[in-house]
């Protein structure tokens, strides 16, 4: 995987409109195709909101999914445990207004409006291969902004170790709250450093539109080189913390699912190796992937780990 970084990136590419355009119409041509089969909710033939929205320098140079690989196949407990369930039951919430808490170990705490944390944000395209713990993978042009940008506007005290964040909780529209599958409110976290990484991103769209209600609208967390259950939805709740949360999946399954979820070929599921990956959208006779240290983003977040026996700390 290519990740470029501002130094890398040179300026005839950034300034490159023709190739720029020549890709956008390619992820166009296949939102394009999805809309005529468009979900409940979906805006057929509506002009794609975040079109204009710039590539940021640490998109990947990889070819995207098709936009209803990544918008069908949904993982959502809140909703149900089963991927099509769940993508359309989404439908039912309920996104705008959105607001969000902030509190803990930080010096402006509060209660922030999605619209004005947008309005001091601007908003980057980034492609990331995203890869779940299940053992599938897919590449998603995502559209948000820096984690980091952020969060330091919320100023974190030095005393702010880690990050929680928090989805929404409301049975009677996440119906699947209503069952025990989950300690509910979903709940994940990072260590601030990680938080801080310039690849840990927000999310409020994909493919040059908003982000759809099943895939975590209006704001989830995108961690590329973590497992896609760190990639926390419909987020309500940032809580700076002196000590680790306890985080969702981690609390189910503690053998299963560590808080630090990077993703490692070399330590495998207790219930399925990790060394391979099924890609979506491929056929039953495309091969497998090898599954890459960290989903190949190894040389930006390696450091982040540096002597720390990433087979205990999974
Ligand atoms: N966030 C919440 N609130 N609830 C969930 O069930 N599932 C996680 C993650 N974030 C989940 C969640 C898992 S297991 C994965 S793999 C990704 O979302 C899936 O994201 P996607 O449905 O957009 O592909």
């Amino acid at each position: 995987m290519i990740i470029k970084t501002k130094a890398d990136i040179l300026s005839s590419e950034i300034t490159d409109r023709a190739v720029f355009e020549a890709r956008r119409t390619l992820i166009k041509a296949a939102v394009g195709a999805s809309l005529l089969t468009a979900l409940p909710g979906g805006a057929a033939m509506q002009p794609k909101k975040y079109a204009e929205v710039p590539v940021g320098p640490y998109s990947a140079q990889l070819p995207v999914n098709a936009f209803e690989d990544v918008s069908r196949y949904t993982n959502y407990y809140e909703f149900s445990t089963n991927k099509t369930d769940a993508t359309v039951l989404a439908q039912a919430l309920t996104i705008k207004p959105w607001s969000l808490m902030v509190d803990g170990e930080v010096e402006r705490p509060g209660v922030y409006q999605l619209e004005d944390i947008l309005k001091a944000n601007p908003l980057e395209q980034r492609i990331y291969r995203f890869r779940c713990v299940e053992a599938w993978s897919m590449v998603v042009p995502w559209v948000g902004f820096p984690l980091a940008s952020m969060l330091k506007q919320f100023k974190p005290t030095s005393k702010a170790g880690f990050v929680e964040f928090t989805t929404l909780y409301n049975p009677d529209i996440m119906v699947g709250q209503r069952s025990s599958v989950l300690d509910w409110p979903y709940v994940e976290g990072l260590r601030i450093d990680e938080a801080m990484h310039p690849l840990a991103f927000m999310a409020t769209g994909m493919y040059d539109d908003e982000l759809p209600k099943q895939n975590g609208a209006p704001l989830r967390l995108v961690v590329p080189w973590k497992y896609g259950f760190k990639s926390i939805k419909a987020i309500v709740r940032i809580r700076f913390r002196e000590q680790m949360p306890k985080t969702a999946w981690n609390k189910n399954a503690p053998h299963e699912y560590g808080f630090y979820a990077n993703v490692n070929p070399d330590v495998p599921h207790p219930r399925w190796s990790q060394r391979r990956e099924r890609v979506l959208g491929g056929g039953i006779f495309t091969p497998k992937r090898d599954t890459e240290k960290f989903n190949g983003y190894g040389e930006a977040v390696a450091p982040l780990y540096a002597g720390m026996d990433l087979a205990k700390y999974f």
